[in-house]
């Protein structure tokens, strides 16, 4: 059921204070990757709540990878990975947003997006929201129709839902 599969995050989601630095709390998600009933149940959760139907499921790298692509299989459509600055040959589309300190950059290859691709977007955690509002602001600009967002885990007082505003935003945990 859905809170069995709930559950299971909890139980699976590791907590690492202060990683990667102080203050932080990381959530680590490989004794849930490892669980393999936990995991398959994830996947199926996640694509069982998508409304209505997706072309292709853009994953932020890195851990988005590993939920994008067999949720993308799950749903009969393409997986579309959005990169970190420098791994993609060209050509390339990209999109920078601002960090804490410094800025960072993704990039996807904009000739795998037909116009009017119906895309979702898939992360493992939503946090301040840069990356996922990145991600929707360059899907955007290469012809893609953003159909929704989900994530496995939001930090909810990071305040990332709000700068995805007009987008459904679909979360399986939510941290106060
Ligand atoms: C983490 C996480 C999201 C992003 C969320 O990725 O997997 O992609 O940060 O943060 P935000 O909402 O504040 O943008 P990270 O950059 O650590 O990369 P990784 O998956 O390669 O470890």
């Amino acid at each position: 059921s859905r809170a069995d599969v709930l559950r299971r995050i909890d139980e699976l989601v590791r907590l690492v204070p202060d990683y990667p630095k102080p203050g932080v709390m990381f959530r680590d998600i490989t004794p849930l990757l490892a669980d393999a009933a936990a995991f398959a149940a994830v996947i199926a959760e996640i694509a069982a709540r998508v409304d209505g139907p997706v072309d292709l499921v853009a994953g932020m790298e890195a851990r988005g990878f590993l939920i994008a692509a067999p949720v993308a299989v799950a749903l009969g459509a393409g997986v579309l990975p959005v990169r970190k600055a420098g791994k993609l040959p060209g050509p390339t589309a990209a999109e920078s947003y601002d960090l804490e300190y410094g800025t960072a950059t993704i990039e996807i290859h904009p000739a795998t997006v037909p116009a009017g691709a119906r895309v979702l977007v898939i992360d493992d955690v939503l946090a301040t929201g840069g990356t996922a509002a990145a991600t929707v602001a360059l899907l955007e600009r290469c012809g893609a129709h953003v159909v929704g967002l989900s994530f496995l885990v939001e930090l909810e007082a990071l305040g990332g839902r709000e700068r995805l505003a007009g987008h459904p935003v679909d979360v399986l945990v939510a941290v106060p």
